[in-house]
């Protein structure tokens, strides 16, 4: 099987520029955007644009002479690689159409499933606009409101990768700073200039009053739907926001209020700051919700720093608990997904989800557990809304590789597999790890592990190769996690354990 995470480790140097050099010295395609799909997992997509001569033959790699960093990233041999290694590997040609992409929101068409949540990532029309042309179907604009908000500066601090990527992010940032009125404005001129995206309106009222005014306003100023903000952990006063998502009677009462409002699609925004989401989404729902978006950040401490004794971000030698987004928060934006997902009470109910979607397979796993929307912010906020083409196009690809017409055919398919509980498992049998020794270099990690973290089953034989004991194995399958190498693979097989 193809590993791409050996082929991102290649280019770890890579900076995925902005007008990259390594393109305008090439000349003869843009390798910038064949490793961007790399990085996004799309090798297929990347290796299904390389043209039927090889680019690099004869070349004397200007593209790698050019970089910003000359000479680290090995460009050519990435190529090479697409070509010779992932190129064969492609089931069917690249999709030319992004007809499997089109679906729809409660009923409002979608050209494709992913939005930009609602953020500093769709705050403004021009910013909006930018998105827009660069493929997003839609965007949830920055929550709108009647409140003063200032923002503290800074706003933002990071859990970097090994790769120096950023896993996890804090934010202390509260709604849009601009007057309902200006946003009111934005909204009528993006939906007159793109009529087919889908402006879906953040709201936060104070009083039932408010969310009813927000809510009729926003359809009123040309919003597709409406997205009531239960769920910002950032709030400078108290019964607000997360408040509001915590409280399943709050969320009814302000989601009956927005829903006398407008009679356009209605989505609860809930938080994950709870023990379980039903109950809330259960709430909105009754009180007329169409749908529930899931999931904000989650309260968080970042970082506290062992000289100043201040967390991260310190605004002026203090901090303050803020929201917390990006991969990292994917597993747990995931179990909201399948729990909505399994929730009988909400069949047919729209869920748009987010958390930590970076690239197409991110989605795919959302959409798998149940999401008909997606929506993206902290991904854009390192990247740029350039990622969209490696997010619709590996999306495309994976439907027309598994044979799936549409999103909507793929929505829910995993919900199946998950349960709330471990008690439904079979624990009589045991799946024993395989090792390939082609690929093995003998760090002795599996043994590290096995041994310090494991049931002592690994030991390493003269030449450092991991020997199994197999009376000893439990097929946790820890040593399959640590290799470096990717050298150990699971071998598939169930074994009763009375045989062992
Ligand atoms: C800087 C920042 C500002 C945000 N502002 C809002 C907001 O105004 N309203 C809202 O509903 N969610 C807001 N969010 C939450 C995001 O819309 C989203 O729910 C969350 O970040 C998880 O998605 P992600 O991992 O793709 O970022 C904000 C997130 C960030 C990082």
């Amino acid at each position: 099987m193809f590993e791409r995470t050996l082929y991102r480790s290649d280019m770890l140097k890579c900076a995925l520029c902005q007008d990259a050099p390594c393109d305008a010295a090439c000349g003869k395609l843009a390798p910038s955007s064949l490793l961007r799909s790399i990085w996004f997992d799309n090798e297929k997509g990347a290796a299904g644009r390389l043209p039927a001569q090889d680019p690099c033959l004869n070349c004397p790699g200007n593209c790698e002479a050019g970089c910003v960093r000359p000479g680290e990233v090995p460009i050519r041999k990435l190529i090479k690689r697409l070509r010779a290694e992932v190129a064969p590997q492609m089931e069917v040609p690249l999709p030319q159409d992004e007809e499997r992409l089109w679906t729809d929101l409660c009923g409002v068409p979608l050209e494709n499933p992913f939005l930009l949540s609602s953020s500093v990532v769709a705050s403004t029309y021009d910013m909006c606009a930018r998105a827009f042309e660069a493929g997003w179907g839609g965007a949830c604009f920055k929550t709108v409101c009647s409140l003063d908000i200032h923002e503290a500066s800074p706003r933002f601090s990071a859990i970097d990768g090994a790769d120096g990527s950023i896993i996890g992010f804090k934010n202390i940032e509260q709604l849009s700073d601009h007057s309902a009125q200006e946003n009111m404005d934005i909204f009528r001129r993006l939906k007159k200039n793109y009529p087919s995206k889908f402006i879906l309106a953040s709201i936060m009222g104070q009083n039932e009053q408010e969310w009813e005014d927000l809510a009729r306003m926003c359809e009123e100023n040309g919003a597709d739907g409406v997205e009531l903000n239960f769920s910002c952990p950032n709030m400078m006063e108290g019964g607000l926001g997360s408040d509001i998502g915590q409280v399943p009677e709050l969320v009814e009462r302000f989601t009956a209020a927005a829903r006398r409002g407008t009679k356009i699609p209605l989505l609860a925004k809930l938080t994950p700051n709870v023990a379980n989401m039903s109950p809330a989404a259960e709430a909105a729902v009754r009180a007329g919700a169409d749908g529930i978006a899931a999931i904000n950040t989650i309260k968080s401490v970042i970082g506290v720093s062992p000289h100043t004794y201040v967390s991260a971000p310190a605004v002026h030698g203090q901090s303050a608990v803020g929201g917390y987004s990006g991969n990292a928060v994917k597993p747990i934006a995931l179990r909201f997904m399948a729990e909505l997902g399994n929730n009988p009470l909400l069949k047919g109910k729209h869920i748009s989800g987010m958390g930590g979607v970076e690239n197409w397979s991110d989605a795919v796993e959302f959409i798998l557990l149940g999401a008909g929307s997606i929506q993206v912010t902290t991904a854009v906020m390192q990247y740029g809304y350039r990622i969209i083409e490696d997010l619709k196009a590996g999306l495309n690809l994976y439907l027309a590789e598994k044979g799936i017409g549409s999103v909507k055919e793929a929505v829910g398919l995993a919900l199946g597999s998950i349960s709330a509980t471990t008690d439904v498992l079979e624990r009589d049998t045991v799946v024993y790890p395989k090792f390939h020794r082609d690929r093995c270099i003998g760090c002795g990690r599996c043994a590290i592990s096995c041994a310090d973290g494991g049931h002592q089953a690994i030991r390493l034989n003269a030449e450092r190769r991991p020997v199994l004991d197999g009376r000893k194995c439990v097929g946790c399958q820890l040593c399959v996690l640590v290799c470096p190498q990717r050298a150990i693979t699971s071998s598939g097989r169930r074994v009763a354990k009375k045989q062992q």
